[in-house]
């Protein structure tokens, strides 16, 4: 077989066979079809889109390209989460814990934050001594200890996965459902989990701008998910603003233990409770009531011993930036809207992400955010408060912020998305 006759194929509306497929998946994780090859095929991909029996054969080689984990020697259910990524969106920091101390095990991998969207590690990591890397064995360890396990995907995890997806990251071909349903999907199934809710968010600061295409990209991954016997629900959740009011790596690690002291964001709260009870209910718990858990503390005391099962200080205070800077409102009124895509690229502007996959990120980095949608404010007050390492980063942070924020003398906030839309 030949990698341009596969290109050609697509190229031109076919459908692609199994063979074509698997040749294409093997033997570029093989090296023997070439970059440049691939990101053709990729485009070609995004243009001409895929089938549900080709999505269902590219995940399935892609997912063959590695090892498959195994959590068979667990005395409980396995179950996770995976969100397609947002501002402000810190859930699974409170949500592993919550739902392991209700009774399932959660084997979670997750990832860097890169561009506007934050990343699980890179918050974790603000914490001093948490690990991100661990082996299989200790990923075992430390969810027989805790319950629930957060780290990176190790190299032998879908690799096939991992070398396209930096292909498609410099080649335009990232926003493709099938591209990313099969991505996603790959790596959570090669994970080994039982169950798995997927947090599917729309909105300004999301990859799926609107409800139509985030709907498909659900209905894409359910069927993946379903058809390798995975049981796989989907929630679309709001990201028209962002996810609670801190936007960054420490500051969201603070506000997640806040959640878990009973405290926090309402909106942090509420979904992390919702998508605690889809978790259960698909990993077949339907005795407990997560929000029992964030109340006695039981959620908190597994957050600990997470923590410092992966070499964490729980108690350690966070690091902070050394400069803050503030934006206040100009007149009085209602909040009207805060853009989650103009937040979330002043937090990255700030230091808190990334430009490339190499660069460091400032853990104290990132913005608070005063107010939310439908709240009043008054003239005068502190609307957000930039944090950065370096004062020379304000200015093209409030860049970022010109026109993501409108204050409007109406009480009644209309075009706001629910919380979780479906
Ligand atoms: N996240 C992934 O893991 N893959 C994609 O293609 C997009 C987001």
């Amino acid at each position: 077989m030949d990698a341009i006759d596969v290109i050609r194929a697509k190229r031109d509306g076919a459908e692609l066979t199994p063979e074509q497929i698997d040749f294409a998946v093997d033997a570029y994780t093989r090296g023997t079809i070439a970059d440049e090859q691939m990101s053709a095929l990729a485009m070609a991909i995004l243009l001409n889109g895929m089938t549900r029996p080709e999505v269902a054969r590219w995940t399935e080689a892609m997912i063959r390209s590695g090892e498959r984990m195994d959590w068979s020697a667990l005395d409980r259910p396995t179950t996770d989460k995976h969100s397609t990524g947002g501002v402000g969106d810190k859930i699974t920091l409170p949500l592993a814990p919550l739902v392991a101390a209700c009774g399932a095990a959660v084997p979670q991998l997750s990832g860097r934050g890169l561009g506007h969207t934050g990343g699980t590690l890179d918050k974790l990591e603000s914490i001093p001594g948490w690990r991100a890397s661990l082996s299989n064995e200790e990923m075992l360890d430390v969810l027989t200890e805790a319950g629930a396990v957060v780290c990176a995907a190790g190299t032998g995890l879908a690799p096939a996965d991992r070398k396209l997806y930096a292909l498609r990251d410099v080649t335009g071909t990232v926003e493709s459902i099938p591209l990313i349903a099969s991505s996603i999907m790959s790596k959570k199934i090669a994970e080994g989990t039982g169950a798995l809710v997927l947090d599917v968010k729309v909105g300004s600061g999301a990859f799926m701008k609107t409800a139509a295409d985030a709907r498909e990209l659900a209905e894409t991954m359910v069927a993946i998910g379903t058809d390798h016997g995975l049981r796989t629900v989907a929630l679309l959740t709001a990201m028209d603003r962002p996810l609670g009011n801190a936007v960054g790596n420490a500051v969201e690690v603070a506000e997640s233990v806040e959640v878990l002291a009973g405290g926090g964001p309402s909106d942090v709260v509420e979904l992390t409770v919702t998508l605690a009870r889809e978790m259960l209910a698909a990993a077949g718990i339907t005795d407990r009531d997560p929000a029992d858990a964030l109340a006695d503390g039981t959620a908190m005391d597994v957050w600990r011993r997470m923590i410092t099962a992966q070499g964490g200080d729980p108690d350690a205070p966070l690091p902070s930036a050394a400069e803050t800077h503030q934006v206040i409102a100009p007149s009085t009124g209602v909040l009207t809207r805060l853009d989650a895509y103009g937040v979330g690229v002043a937090a990255w502007r700030l230091g808190a992400g990334r430009a490339r996959k190499e660069d460091p990120v400032s853990f104290g980095a990132g913005v608070i955010c005063h107010a939310k949608p439908g709240e009043k404010v008054t003239q005068g007050q502190p609307l957000l408060t930039l944090h950065a390492d370096d004062a020379s980063r304000f200015d093209r942070a409030l860049e970022a912020l010109d026109g993501a924020y409108e204050i409007g003398s109406d009480t009644s906030v209309t075009g706001l998305q629910p919380l979780v839309i479906d």
